[in-house]
């Protein structure tokens, strides 16, 4: 924790987010790059090392509770039934605090669930410069290309300082052509903001509690308001609608990937490529176009993804090649090859060196180092061991309808092509299977496993049967010129 370590982050998630027109979603669990926007709120508060984090809940507020007890247990739910204003909220997180007894010395930071481009490094200068210049309040002010909606920074014309801030419904046409705005984050004394919070009223178009009124209110009381400017605008974009989400994505996307490429990531098309926030990886992995990385997939070093994949917290090994692959919760080992037109499945896990070609799924199975299964097969509930070569065309017969089973096909075996393992099944090391057999019963270590009937052919067939066919003119041609008939 360190010096400028704040006495509480009160998160305000309250509100009805009516223009996201969603009908099951509270808009604060509305995702931007694998993280909800509350998330993105609460993991900027987090670099604070706040002593109290409080997040003001309203709004479909079993959802966000159970989303925020599931993902972010230090935050501390404080319910708002009714959502009254942003000073409202306020008051009501300082009055839950204190019916717990939690004092508040020091700076109580302010901030928005909505506002996922927001850093903890924004944060951390609002607070520094709070404290430096010893405030009452320090509001963070950016200066927009479009400030619709937004509360404008009234300056005081003498000194500049900020003397106000008025909301968009209720300010004049003069106030509105003001393009420097209120963030809607603040960091305050925590003594002031709750004296303040008491001296505010509903005399507003909105008929609402305003935190902003705060400021002219501690200003008039004789405080110093202080204000940060944001050196870019856009880290404080608010989301109030689905258009402004895809807006925040396409940002923190940009800022996630340039970050990879400055870490060492080729990425051949940033524009298609798309991470999210845990994404990890290491130096000289390549990064082929429309891409997706969510959750907490890995690259290792030197590894190739891509084009047209979508990995989902999957591992890619050093030295991988994964291309044209859906995967979800796989692992992939080192010098492995997967795809094209692959689709791993949770538990796939790929040995060093294992090869997963084109058309083939693989399920909860493990394949040995070297083992190959490359072409149109579906492999689950399945061990592979080292070495191994499954024919093209195979599959295993894991489920029987009700319970699942498992195959287990030994290391340096060859199957055949187009096999059927009807599980459970078990093809010792060495062991080799015929082509188009189905293998119901084990096959011993070094065994040839064959289950197919024999062939027999009927010579003359197709002449007697399909007379006139081309067929029946290209096998008299190959039987040496004889008539069409041929020889009976
Ligand atoms: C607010 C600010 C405005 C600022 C803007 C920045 C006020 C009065 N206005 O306006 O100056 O430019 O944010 O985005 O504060 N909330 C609650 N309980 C409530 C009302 C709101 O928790 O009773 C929450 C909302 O969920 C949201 C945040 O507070 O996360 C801001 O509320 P919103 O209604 O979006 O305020 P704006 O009109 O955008
Ligand atoms: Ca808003």
């Amino acid at each position: 924790m360190s010096a400028n370590s704040p006495a509480a982050v009160i998160v305000l998630a309250a509100g009805g987010g009516t223009r996201m027109k969603s009908n099951s979603l509270p808009k604060v669990l509305h995702e931007v790059c694998g993280r909800s926007l509350v998330g993105h709120a609460v993991a900027a508060a987090e670099e604070l090392t706040p002593r109290q984090l409080v997040v003001v809940v309203g709004h479909m507020r079993e959802k966000v509770e159970a989303h925020l007890a599931a993902g972010y247990p230090a935050a501390r739910a404080v319910v708002q039934a009714e959502q009254k204003g942003t000073g409202h909220a306020v008051r009501t997180a300082l009055e839950a605090l204190a019916a717990d007894g939690v004092q508040l010395d020091g700076t109580v930071v302010v901030t928005t669930g909505d506002a996922p481009l927001l850093t903890g490094g924004s944060l951390e200068a609002l607070v520094a410069a709070h404290t430096e210049q010893g405030n009452g309040v320090t509001v963070l002010t950016a200066v927009v290309p479009d400030a619709f909606g937004y509360g404008r920074i009234l300056r005081d014309e003498a000194d500049g300082a900020v003397a106000a801030i008025v909301e968009e419904k209720d300010a004049t046409d003069a106030q509105r052509t003001i393009s420097e705005i209120n963030s809607g984050v603040y960091a305050f004394s925590a003594k002031l903001l709750a004296e303040a919070l008491g001296r505010v009223t509903t005399g507003n178009v909105q008929g609402e509690e305003y935190l902003t009124d705060t400021l002219g209110i501690l200003r008039e009381l004789g405080h110093r308001v202080g204000a940060v400017v944001a050196g870019d605008y856009r880290d404080i974009l608010g989301i109030n609608d689905r258009v402004q989400l895809a807006e925040a994505r396409r940002l923190l996307n940009d800022r996630l990937v340039e970050r990879a490429m400055r870490e060492g990531v080729t990425v051949v098309d940033p524009a298609s490529v798309w991470l999210d926030v845990q994404v990890s990886y290491e130096p000289d992995a390549v990064v082929l176009p429309n891409t997706q990385l969510h959750g907490a997939t890995h690259l290792g070093e030197g590894c190739e993804v891509g084009p047209n994949c979508t990995l989902r917290d999957t591992r890619v090994g050093a030295g991988a090649h994964v291309s044209n692959t859906t995967a979800d919760r796989a692992e992939i080992g080192d010098a492995a090859s997967v795809g094209p037109y692959a689709y791993l499945r949770p538990g796939a896990r790929l040995a060093r060196g294992a090869k997963v070609g084109t058309y083939v799924e693989i399920k909860n199975s493990e394949l040995g180092e070297g083992a190959k299964v490359p072409h149109l097969s579906y492999i689950g509930d399945t061990t592979i061991g080292e070495g191994t070569n499954v024919g093209a065309a195979s599959v295993t017969v894991n489920y029987d309808g009700v319970n699942k089973h498992r195959t287990v096909i030994g290391a340096h075996c060859r199957t055949g092509s187009d096999n059927m393992f009807i599980a459970p099944v078990t093809v010792g090391d060495g062991a080799y299977t015929a082509a188009g057999s189905v293998i119901t019963n084990d096959v011993p270590a070094g065994a040839l496993g064959v289950s197919r009937a024999q062939q027999r052919n009927i010579d003359g067939w197709v002449a007697r049967k399909r007379p006139g066919s081309s067929s029946a003119r290209a096998a008299a041609a190959a039987q040496g010129g004889a008539g069409e008939a041929g020889e009976a």
